[in-house]
């Protein structure tokens, strides 16, 4: 049984297949066609911080794929009511596979542990992984390949740019981090990351400028995440140096293309004129979303495996 707790959990021939399961899906769906790979599967999408993207995406794909997605919100008392070890083998009675959002990762992989079906982690503190294949999977549309290329990170070292660092490592591509040095990785992080794709061709900088400069894709995230509202004011100040502006996207490669995994909060790390301008692909990217996702179910539960 596949749990997808981090992107460490696939090698990079299961992204290589993920994506080409995703992309046949994706050619059929704009046909109209919607092929049936998970009949009768039901999937629970079990949500502790709110979600548009990835609960709707999720929603949506298994109705293509023939299965039926069940949301569970506040109300099931998850993490509340009894222990997630009794929450994990109950849920994983009734239920294919559980998409969990949660605030603290070790409450995804506690899940993961008792739960008798796959685990999908849909956003944790710590990683981002179905954001990352999908993001990858838009770079491949539209480069072309990602072996050799550079993704460069503009901000907070949080939960996305972990996942893309260890998604590019797997892919082949390169990454380059420029953050505040208080919101660098620590080097017990910088060390996971290393262990799980020792082939990665990692740079940590806080310069904004040299992340962008071979960049193909130029990346940024909120500078306060889901959880971290309180440090919202701290966060703008320490990150004000850290928007993407036009300025910023000028030192980039010409072509390279803006992504953001959204929601954003225009004005703080990206300005409008960037993320409604010719180079950004964020709505793509959260198109995306659906169809990754629905190459992930589809190689862990469907026939499509
Ligand atoms: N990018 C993303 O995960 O969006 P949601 O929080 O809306 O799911
Ligand atoms: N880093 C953001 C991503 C939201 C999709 C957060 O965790 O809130």
């Amino acid at each position: 049984m596949k749990h997808l707790m981090t992107l460490a959990d696939l090698t990079s021939a299961e992204i290589d297949h993920i994506f080409a399961i995703t992309e046949d899906l994706k050619t059929k769906f704009a046909k109209g066609l919607r092929e049936p790979l998970l009949p009768g599967r039901v999937i629970a999408l079990l949500f502790e911080k709110p979600s548009l993207r990835t609960r709707v995406s999720f929603e949506a794909g298994i109705g293509h794929l023939g299965g039926s997605a069940m949301f569970l919100g506040a109300d099931t008392g998850f993490g509340k009511r009894e222990s997630l070890a009794d929450f994990g083998r109950v849920l994983s009675q009734y239920v294919d596979a559980i998409v969990v959002r949660a605030f603290r990762h070790d409450t995804v992989c506690e899940l993961a542990r008792h739960a008798a079906c796959c685990v999908i982690n849909g956003l944790t503190d710590f990683a981002h992984p179905c954001q990352a294949m999908a993001d990858l999977y838009t770079i491949r549309e539209l480069a072309g390949k990602l072996q050799g290329r550079t993704l460069g990170w503009v901000g907070d070292a949080n939960n996305v740019a972990r996942s893309l660092a260890v998604g590019c490592g797997k892919v082949g591509m390169n990454f380059v981090a420029a953050s505040p040095k208080a919101y660098q990785w620590s080097e017990e992080q910088v060390a996971w990351i290393t262990q799980q794709v020792p082939e990665l061709n990692l740079t940590i900088t806080t310069d904004p400028g040299e992340a962008v400069a071979d960049a193909v894709a130029v990346y940024t995230d909120v500078w306060a995440s889901m959880g971290q509202e309180k440090e919202r004011q701290q966060r703008k100040r320490d990150f004000a140096d850290y928007q993407v502006n036009a300025h910023l996207m000028a030192r980039a490669q010409k072509g390279a293309m803006f992504m953001h995994c959204l929601p954003a909060r225009r004005g703080e790390e990206v300005t409008d004129e960037v993320i409604d301008g010719p180079q950004s692909v964020v709505v793509q990217q959260a198109a995306n979303r659906m169809h990754a996702q629905k190459g992930i179910l589809a190689w862990m539960l469907g026939k499509a495996n």
